[in-house]
């Protein structure tokens, strides 16, 4: 399948997905990838490795400035052209995704988020901040969620959960790391399962991973 990936930071979960589509767990090709960033990690370790890279939404300010698709034009490369894509992939992007490219890719869009949703969710809840209100809020299980974007933040339906254990003498960093290791898992296991097309639906509209034979 043809996966569009979008990242704003290290992408060191596009890297685990890449990796992963390189060593056939993933029966997937990323075809794209999409950053509100040109200069992060994970636009550099793309440009590496021959991937096209795309910038949403438009630059402001910076070197930058100007650069960046709208949203039309970015539902119109992604759904058709040389960087057509079958499935959309949030990876550490923190930018909200326009309500047409949620439309254009019905149950073909994922997001991970670095808590249990639904708890520790939602608009502001990013990064570092989740791992600090889980620490605060006295949890001793975190770990990320996978889920279908809907046209709000973190919101849309599960598809999967790995936990980790929350020391009370944890540090937002030290969750973080415990929680983006499970990242790393999760993640390819989840776009292996949507490139294979073994993911269902119940009929109240949560999703089923069979897991493979
Ligand atoms: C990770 O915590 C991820 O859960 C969140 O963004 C952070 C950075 O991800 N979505 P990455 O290293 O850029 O993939």
């Amino acid at each position: 399948a043809r996966l569009a990936v979008f990242v704003s930071g290290g992408g060191s979960n596009f890297k685990a997905i890449h990796a992963a589509c390189l060593d056939g767990r993933i029966n997937g090709t990323v075809v794209a990838v999409v950053s509100d960033v040109p200069t992060c990690g994970g636009v550099s370790y793309a440009r590496e490795h021959g991937i096209p890279t795309l910038t949403y939404p438009v630059v402001k300010k910076g070197e930058h400035a100007g650069s960046g698709l709208t949203p039309t034009q970015l539902v119109d490369t992604l759904k058709s052209g040389p960087s057509a894509a079958d499935f959309v992939l949030l990876a550490g992007y923190l930018k909200l995704i326009p309500p047409e490219l949620c439309r254009a890719f019905p149950r073909a869009m994922l997001n991970i988020h670095p808590g249990l949703l639904p708890s520790f969710g939602g608009k502001g809840y990013y990064g570092e901040r989740v791992h600090k209100a889980v620490i605060a809020s006295g949890a001793r299980f975190s770990g990320p969620t996978v889920h279908f974007v809907d046209e709000e933040f973190d919101t849309g339906p599960i598809l999967a959960q790995r936990v980790v254990p929350v020391f009370p003498t944890d540090s937002p960093k030290q969750l973080a790391a415990r929680v983006l290791r499970e990242e790393h898992v999760v993640y390819p296991h989840c776009v292996a399962a949507l490139c294979d097309g073994r993911i269902g639906w119940r009929e109240d509209g949560v999703p089923i991973l069979w897991e493979a034979k």
